[in-house]
């Protein structure tokens, strides 16, 4: 059996990426501190450009600190800074993008340092509006919104909510954490673009009765990371979630199941949409969902009472193998499952390729994966088996997706 570590090809887009970012002077400002310090978490080098008026909110000294670089905001400072900024970066974001400087980039001004420098950006632009909701809605904000779309800046939000001046409604910046996806996508190499794919994630409810079931300690992390990871790559994502504590990926469209034969359905039905919206099969079915084995065959209507009859008898009945049952009924799809195991986790997954008609199993060790935010991943294929180092999930996932997206190449 090989084993390698994680190759390169299988980093975090942010893990290297040099990202300049633009703050310019909203509210939001102390927000975007956070920013700062998950893209720097994530790898990335931050260099810090300010507006004058973005100092009235956050020093340039909290920036300093946070992205251990200088921060820049006179255009006359520091030689020709908006020229060696623009040069080196990977990504340009402006966040907050105030009304103002929205209008100054989308007139192509740069009479500061901020939007001279995004004038003198090669790298892709995004611009990350937050404003009073009157602001977002004025006319000329939307007139020049609509001009950045069309010159390939990309926007990022505004989020509906509460907003900083009491009023509530669309314009508030969207979360730093969000940000930081939609940076993580847009420095993506997108091999999955024009494709479609389902992902199963989380654990299924099997009832007992109305208030009680049945279940297992999947968390549906890795489901979850698996459709992110394939979303970024530019795959159109279904992900049919059992229940879960996790909020959807941004861009991936979510279904919620309870019990196994909640999520057969949902996943027959997700794949006679795309069908009918395509006109083709979906491309790709990932299961990484913790399917429950067995279901109550007796489960009752109403919920059960403790009596001095004794304890009630649960009868026991299969649930459907719905990734074997798919994979058989789809042939054309290329169809990938998990194998969680306690041991033997290589074995077990090679007579699950077989078994399951799939492309890929991806086993792991249910021990170890379970509630962990790590995993180690063994991928089997016809081709043979590979094991990878333990990492992340979110690094497990897209060392997944970039296989599927090999395999869909050799299956185009
Ligand atoms: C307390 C306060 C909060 C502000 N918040 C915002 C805001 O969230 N969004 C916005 O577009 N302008 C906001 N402004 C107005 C901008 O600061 C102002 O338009 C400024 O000229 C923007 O300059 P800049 O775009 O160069 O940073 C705010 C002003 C003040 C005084």
């Amino acid at each position: 059996m090989t084993h390698v570590t994680a190759p390169s090809s299988f980093a975090d887009p942010l893990s290297d990426a040099d990202i300049v970012l633009i703050v310019s002077g909203g509210i939001a400002c102390y927000k975007v501190c956070e920013c700062v310090r998950l893209l720097k978490r994530a790898g990335s080098r931050v260099r810090v450009v300010m507006t004058e008026a973005a100092c009235e909110f956050v020093t340039p000294l909290t920036f300093e600190a946070l992205s251990g670089e200088k921060v820049h905001v006179g255009q006359f400072c520091d030689g020709i800074a908006h020229i060696d900024l623009a040069r080196k970066a990977d990504l340009m974001i402006v966040a907050p993008a105030t009304a103002n400087t929205l209008a100054k980039i989308a007139a192509g001004l740069a009479d500061n340092l901020a939007t001279s420098t995004v004038l003198a950006a090669a790298c892709p632009v995004a611009v990350v509006p937050a404003m009073n909701v009157n602001m977002w809605r004025a006319a000329p904000t939307q007139r020049n919104i609509e001009r950045l779309r069309q010159d390939g800046r990309l926007v990022w939000g505004p989020a509906a909510g509460e907003l900083a001046c009491g009023t509530s409604g669309e314009g508030r910046m969207i979360e730093p954490a969000q940000i930081v996806e939609y940076a993580r996508s847009a420095l993506s190499p997108k091999p999955l673009a024009g494709r479609s794919a389902i992902v199963t994630a989380g654990p299924t409810f099997e009832a007992i009765d109305p208030v009680r079931a049945v279940t297992n300690l999947s968390s549906g992390k890795q489901g979850y990371e698996v459709a992110r990871a394939l979303s970024s790559l530019g795959a159109e994502v279904t992900l049919i979630s059992g229940p879960t504590a996790l909020a959807a990926p941004l861009g991936v469209h979510r279904v919620d199941v309870r019990s196994a034969c909640d999520m057969q359905s949902a996943l027959e039905s997700a794949a006679s949409r795309i069908r009918s919206e395509r006109g083709r099969e979906v491309d790709l079915f990932v299961s990484v969902a913790a399917v429950c084995d067995w279901r109550i065959q007796n489960a009752s209507e109403s919920k059960l009472k403790k009596s001095e009859a004794g304890l009630p008898k649960l009868e026991l009945t299969e649930n459907p193998d719905i990734l074997a049952t798919f994979a058989a009924a789809h042939p054309q799809v290329v169809c990938v499952g998990f194998a969680a195991e306690t041991e033997n986790v290589a074995e077990h997954a090679r007579v699950k390729l077989d078994k399951k008609h799939c492309a890929m199993i991806v086993g792991n060790d249910a021990r170890k994966a379970l509630g962990s935010e790590n995993n180690a991943l063994v991928f089997v294929t016809a081709a043979g088996v590979e094991s990878l180092a333990e990492m992340s999930k979110a690094a497990c996932a897209r060392s997944i997706a970039l296989r599927c997206a090999t395999l869909l190449g050799a299956a185009r």
